[in-house]
Formats: structure tokens, C-alpha cells, sequence
């Protein structure tokens, strides 16, 4: 979990090592290591430049695997040797016969943007990258239908359906990287769940490589298909345990003629829930986006040049900023219903906001958005993040960030050599906080004094640990704070079902 750097093709006791940092539970079965016999077989599967391993015939250096080794975060490493990047089901389904009969655990990996660990190994398993896979297969534009290869990168999709007259149903600050095929596994949300839903709703069809090879083809592109249990529900979100998606089917939506967007700043956290009730009624049909930061994710975002920064007069005795999106059809209707909105805002006996900066072109729009899209990275600029994504009720998002600073200064960390800032932002209509705490370094004092504190926090509003991002690696013990012995238990089942060998991402989700 920490910099660990991985030098050499590891031994048993480097092994060991990076095991004891990277949390991995007991249950995860012995796994066998990759061979060179193994390489040997794949590279009959695929081409050479599509094999990456330390072992003939492929014989690459070990740094050419750091990054694919090693999170976005820099937080969580993995010792793999070989990294296969097939370019069609056929190989996906092969390898997998491979592993399944040698019991090589294996790693999917799409733009490698996930931010709880469940994208890299946890030893030395097989990374099986998808970014060879990216053909657009078919696209609808009179129904919407798009059906692509897994590793499409989110970004190129939107880019292909916009002459079409279409947008993607989900939007988030990783699109330049992540995959669809990683979207789904993740069941990422974003910040156009609020308008589109989740893609629960979104995915009409996958096509999924079972643990031992087996392809099972439910593409299907059909708005309504009620026969029985809906397989590939368990797909979206099961962050690579069960299976590879290598196909997706997807909705996608009519794209607005007009979207606005206007930055309102709050003196005070608890005028945000009256204020989201009022831009609901008042915005209705056109409100695509609600998305809230505090004020200590607004200084990091202009800190690292995420967006232009406010005027300083209309930041002065600001306590948080919410971003509204409209998407409509009509510029001028949308407009007046924006202006509408400010004005009514602006003029009220008791205004909930101090002033509201309204895009006037689409450079400005693009900058009132990197305020808050860009929050992630300008914190990974600042400092090693402990990331804590969490669902509870709106109202008291404030108090748990404020818990946890209190909690952490109590302990004496709230240095500038430990923890620098706690901050919140996040999903207000999904009731999705982005609680973070950056610290000059990760570490295992920090660690402990955050879990299982935070994670108690959220069970005390029978909330959620892991709103958007899954578990991964990071929340494997900490399941039982949202979900219930039962459902634990049946989740087990589940995995034990698909993959009775546990090589499927071991060591992620379910233990
Ligand atoms: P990866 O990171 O490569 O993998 C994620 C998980 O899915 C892993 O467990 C992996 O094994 C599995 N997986 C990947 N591809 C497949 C496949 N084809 N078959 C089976 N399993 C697979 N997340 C949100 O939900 N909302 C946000 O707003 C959001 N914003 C982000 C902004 C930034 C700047 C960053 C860095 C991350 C953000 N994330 C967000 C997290 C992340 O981008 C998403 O989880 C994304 O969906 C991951 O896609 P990926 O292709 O990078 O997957
Ligand atoms: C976001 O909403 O910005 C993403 O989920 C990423 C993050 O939590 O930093
Ligand atoms: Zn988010």
C-alpha cells in the first residue's frame, strides 16, 4: 500500500514483503507464479509486442512494468511479471483457459484509474490489459445503441458519438484514460449520474470471459429482455472478480442543443440542502448537474491550476461552492430559466448564496468545471491522498469532514509533515461525499488513526463506504460496516460459483 518500489522480478521474500503492505487477506488461495513455460504459451496466443514479461521470449526490463504495476494514486504496487494485452475475445477467453488450468490469478486492467487499488496486483498475478481491445463494434443513432470493445477509452466514445447527435450517459474526471470496460466493472458513477442514472440502468448487454475461458455472449442490445435473472447485473461493479468484460452495450442519450453552468458560493454548509431543493424545482427538466466542493477543495484546485479562480470578491467569506449544470433544448429558455433562478436566489429576504458566477462561453464553462473535476488532481499534486468515498445523508456531509479533522488534530496529526488538509467535495444529488485527506506521505500512524474511525462514522448513518469507486483492495475488510452477514455471505457464494479457483482479481472485493 505504501511506496513500495519494485526493483527485480520478485523472490519469495520480496514477495512476502510487498504482501504484509498491500493487506492481502488470508483467503486468498495459493496462487501458481508465471513461468517462463507460461510466456512461452501466451506468446503462441499473441503476438510479441502484445507479451510484456521479465521472461523469454519477451525478456523485458522490470520498469517496463512499473506502470502498470503501480495505481494512479502511487498508493498500491504489485510484483506482476507479465503483462498480456490481447486484441479480441478469442485471446481474452484462451488466456483465461490458461491461467484457469495452471491457476494463475489474473488482473484486469482498463485505463488503470481506479482509486482503490483494484486495478493492480496484489502479488505477482498476470496483468491482463485491455487497451488492445478498441474497436467501436456498432452504433445506433436513431436508438442510441453503441456496442464497443471494452478498452474504448470513455473520452474517444464520447468523441465518436457527437457528430451523431450523442453523449455518453456517464461523464468523469478520468475520461482521457479510463475505459468503458473499466466503467463498468467499477460501476463508476460521475457527474452525470444525477440526470443519466447509473449504468445498473444504462448497460443493455455484456459480453463477459468467464474465470476458465468460457465467453458469455449477452450483447444484447434491447431495451426490454425480461427472461429471467439478469446475468450481467453482477458484472457491473464486480471490479474484475468474476469474469473480463470484453464487450459492452450501452444507452447512450440525446445530446442537450444547450448546457450552462453557474458556480454558487455559500457562506455556510447548511444553506446547500435548501438551495438543492430550490434549483430541483426551479430548474427541473434542465438540471444535469449538482455537484458541491468545500472551501479547502476549492484553494487546492486553483492552487494547481485546476480552472481560473474566482474574483477574489466574490470567494471573500465564502465557506463552499456548488456547480449547476443545465442541459436543454433550448439556449434561450435555458438561459432565462438560469437567470431566473440567480436573480430569485440573489434577491431573497435570506439569500443562500453570496453571489453566483455564470459561464459566458464555452472556455468559461470548461473553467467552472475544472474547479470541481479537477479537485482530484490538484490533490494528488499536493499529496499522498487517503480517499474516502462515501454515501450519507446530505446534511451531514459538513460534520464529517469537520469529524475527521477534529479527530486527526486531536491525535496530534494535523501537521504540515502529516496531514496537510481535509477536505470534502463530491455528488450532492447522489448523496456521494469525496471525503480526502491529503497527507505529505502515506502512512501507517495516519492509517490507523482514519479506519476504522471514518468507516464507523458512515455506519452510524447506515451509509456507504464505497459510494462510486468500489472496494478493491482498500475496503475488503471493512465490507461489514454497509453490508449485512447474509449478504456477505451470499456475495461469497457468488464468487465461489464463478470462479471456484479464486484466480479472478484475487485479494479484491470479496475475501
Ligand atoms: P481500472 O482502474 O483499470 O480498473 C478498475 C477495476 O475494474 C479493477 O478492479 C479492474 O480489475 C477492473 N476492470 C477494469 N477493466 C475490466 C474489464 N474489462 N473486465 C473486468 N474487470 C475490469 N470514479 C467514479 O465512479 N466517479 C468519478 O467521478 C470518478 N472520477 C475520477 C477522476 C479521476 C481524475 C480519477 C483518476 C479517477 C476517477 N474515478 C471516478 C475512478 C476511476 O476512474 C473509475 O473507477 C473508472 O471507472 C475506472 O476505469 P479504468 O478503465 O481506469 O479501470
Ligand atoms: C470525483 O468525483 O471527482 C471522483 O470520484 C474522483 C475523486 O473522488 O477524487
Ligand atoms: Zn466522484
Amino acid at each position: 500500500m505504501f511506496d513500495v518500489l519494485v526493483r527485480s522480478v520478485p523472490s519469495r521474500t520480496s514477495l512476502r514483503y510487498l504482501r504484509s503492505f498491500n493487506r492481502v487477506p488470508s483467503l486468498v488461495r495459493d496462487l501458481s507464479s508465471v513461468t517462463a513455460e507460461d510466456v512461452t504459451h501466451f506468446s503462441k496466443i499473441l503476438s510479441p509486442s502484445c507479451v510484456l514479461s521479465t521472461f523469454p521470449p519477451s525478456s523485458a526490463p522490470v520498469e517496463e512494468l512499473a506502470n502498470f504495476n503501480s495505481d494512479w494514486m502511487g498508493k498500491y504496487k504489485g510484483a506482476s511479471t507479465t503483462v498480456l494485452k490481447p486484441k479480441n475475445t478469442q485471446q481474452v477467453s484462451e488466456i483465461l483457459k490458461w491461467c484457469w488450468e495452471r491457476r494463475i490469478g489474473v488482473v484486469p486492467q482498463g485505463g488503470n484509474t481506479g482509486l482503490v487499488g483494484g486495478s493492480v496486483p496484489v502479488n505477482d498475478e498476470v496483468i491482463l490489459s485491455l487497451r488492445n481491445m478498441n474497436n467501436i463494434r456498432s452504433f445506433d443513432p436513431v436508438s442510441g445503441i453503441l456496442v464497443t470493445d471494452a478498452g474504448c477509452i470513455l473520452e474517444s466514445l464520447t468523441e465518436f458519438i457527437a457528430p451523431h447527435r450523442h453523449i455518453m450517459p456517464l461523464d468523469l474526471g478520468a475520461k482521457g484514460s479510463c475505459m468503458i470496460g473499466g466503467n463498468v466493472s467499477t460501476n463508476a458513477g460521475g457527474l452525470r449520474l444525477l440526470r443519466y442514472g447509473s449504468l445498473h440502468g444504462s448497460v443493455l448487454g455484456l459480453e463477459v470471459v468467464l474465470p476458465d475461458g468460457t465467453v458469455m455472449n449477452q450483447l444484447s442490445t434491447l431495451r426490454k429482455d425480461n427472461t429471467g435473472y439478469d446475468l450481467k447485473q453482477l458484472f457491473i461493479g464486480a471490479e474484475g472478480t468474476l469474469g473480463v468484460v470484453t464487450g459492452v452495450s450501452i444507452l447512450t442519450a440525446a445530446a442537450p442543443e444547450a448546457s450552462n453552468n453557474v458556480i454558487l458560493v455559500l457562506r455556510d454548509f447548511k444553506d446547500v440542502l435548501p438551495l438543492y431543493q430550490i434549483v430541483k424545482q426551479h430548474l427541473s427538466e434542465i438540471l444535469s448537474a449538482f455537484e458541491f466542493i468545500d472551501k479547502g477543495a476549492y484553494d487546492l484546485a486553483t492552487k494547481h491550476g485546476q480552472g481560473r479562480a474566482l474574483d477574489d470578491s466574490d470567494v471573500e467569506g465564502a465557506g463552499c461552492f456548488v456547480l449547476v449544470e443545465t442541459s436543454g433544448g433550448k439556449r434561450e429558455h435555458d438561459e432565462e430559466k438560469l437567470n431566473e433562478l440567480l436573480e430569485s436566489l440573489l434577491s431573497a429576504d435570506k439569500p443562500l448564496i453570496t453571489t453566483g458566477v455564470l459561464s459566458q462561453s464555452p472556455a468559461q464553462f470548461s473553467s467552472l468545471w475544472a474547479l470541481r473535476e479537477g479537485v482530484t488532481e490538484a490533490v494528488s499534486k499536493e499529496g499522498k491522498a487517503y480517499k474516502y468515498d462515501i454515501s450519507i445523508p446530505l446534511s451531514a456531509f459538513k460534520d464529517v469532514v469537520d469529524a475527521t479533522r477534529e479527530h486527526l488534530r486531536k491525535k496530534g496529526l494535523m501537521r504540515d509533515d502529516a496531514v496537510k488538509h481535509v477536505i470534502g467535495y463530491g455528488h450532492v444529488g447522489d448523496g456521494n461525499l469525496h471525503l480526502n485527506v491529503v497527507a505529505q506521505t502515506y502512512s501507517k500512524e495516519i492509517e490507523s488513526a482514519l479506519e476504522p474511525f471514518v468507516y464507523e462514522l458512515v455506519e452510524s448513518y447506515r451509509g456507504s463506504i464505497s459510494a462510486e469507486h468500489g472496494v478493491g483492495v482498500m475496503k475488503t475488510h471493512a465490507l461489514h460496516y454497509t453490508k449485512d452477514a447474509v449478504s456477505i455471505e451470499w456475495m461469497k457464494k457468488i464468487k465461489e460459483l464463478f470462479d471456484e479457483r479464486g484466480i479472478m482479481n484475487p485479494g479484491k472485493v470479496i475475501v
